[in-house]
């Protein structure tokens, strides 16, 4: 059986969450999907880095609390995350990338991806900083490389809307997405729609773990920015930089606006769209729209996430789901290892190369 040995960067939530589908859940993947998975390096600006070219056991890491775990000490440990060296030395198939996000010029981890793609190693991300910015470029330097670069994870965590638009509408037209891709927004203005003010709905959001503790991004819209324009990139062809996704949050909906809709059959939601324009150029905003009741994505209520494609032969397909959650999140980037497995093929234990490099660097 051919196996993949990962390189995690970032050990958060997601990287951790997938730290523990492998560790749970490593040998009825392996059954199911003809190929193990092992972690044999992990970098994180708190933990530091920790490499084994063998396999690192996760069983205790995982059992640590997250803000006690200390890699300095373990044998291939070190409080300095060594980013760059993990990332270019250390013999990995794929590393996967779950650093933080930069919407401004999506650093560090577009470098950690550069360095990889680089490398030959394939990568993995949930991270849409780099996804949104630097999309196209990445790709040409995986394909230079002969790797993939993964990131379905970058627009509703494990939901399948990118492989969906890539993979299952051959021989039609997509005209235009449009999504409620933050799940704080719109369980916040569910509950503006019961009579709640807005300062008391985000504070429900964050004690329910949806918001983030800054949750700015998701009240003004930025983080379905960033979406839009992965959407945008990818599933119309466009090339669209921040500034051309013009962006309104949900800060200016009332208890009072988003109750007076509902008495009317709409609903108040913050609605991220990329529409071709007859001209082929993209349209692409993100706005709070109040949407009629039949209208596919009206009834989308809570945290839940959907992506409604225009189509040229089906009309409106629309995929609902889960847009965050760690696990959700984590579920994402084994999905991308699958794909990766789909277009090239697990390596094989015994390859005389790959001995070497594991050699070289436990020397
Ligand atoms: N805070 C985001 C949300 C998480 O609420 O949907 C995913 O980007």
């Amino acid at each position: 059986m051919g196996r993949y040995d990962l390189a995690l960067i970032g050990f958060g939530g997601v990287n951790r969450a997938l730290a523990e589908l492998i560790s749970q859940r490593g040998d009825r993947l392996a059954d199911e999907l003809g190929f193990a998975l092992r972690v044999v390096a992990i970098t994180d600006l708190r933990a530091g880095s920790l490499v084994d070219t063998d396999g690192i056991d996760l069983a205790p890491l995982l059992a640590a609390e997250p803000g006690e775990l200390a890699f300095a000490g373990l044998p291939g440990g070190s409080a300095d995350p060594r980013n760059e060296w993990v990332i270019r030395e250390v013999p990995a198939d794929v590393v996967v990338e779950a650093t933080f996000t930069n919407p401004e010029d999506g650093e560090p981890a577009l470098s950690h991806m550069r360095w990889a793609l680089a490398a030959g190693k394939h990568v993995c991300t949930t991270n849409k900083g780099p996804v949104a910015l630097a999309c196209r470029e990445l790709k040409q330097v995986a394909e230079r490389h002969g790797v993939s670069f993964e990131f379905e994870g970058s627009v509703l965590s494990g939901t399948p809307i990118l492989r969906t638009a890539e993979r299952m509408f051959g021989g039609l037209e997509i005209t235009g997405v449009q999504g409620i891709m933050n799940g704080t927004s719109n369980y916040i203005l569910g509950r503006l729609e019961e009579g709640v003010e807005l300062p008391e709905a985000i504070a429900q959001a964050q004690e329910l773990g949806y918001a983030e503790a800054d949750p700015t991004a998701d009240i003004e819209g930025h983080d379905v920015q960033l979406k839009v324009m992965i959407l945008a990139n990818e599933v119309l062809g466009a090339d669209l930089r921040r500034e051309d996704v013009v962006c309104e949050g949900i800060s200016k909906i009332t208890p009072d606006y988003a109750q007076d809709a509902v008495s009317k059959g709409l609903r108040w939601k913050l609605v991220g769209s990329a529409t071709r324009r007859a001209d082929g150029t993209v349209d692409a905003r993100v706005a709070p729209v109040a949407l009629p009741g039949h209208h596919p994505l009206a009834g989308i209520s809570g945290p839940v996430n959907a992506v409604a494609f225009h189509t040229d032969l089906l009309g409106t397909v629309t995929v609902s789901g889960p847009g965050a959650g760690r696990i959700e999140t984590a579920y994402a980037l084994l999905s991308d290892v699958i794909a990766i497995h789909q277009r090239h093929h697990a390596h094989d234990d015994t390859a005389p190369a790959r001995r070497v490099l594991q050699e070289t660097s436990r020397g």
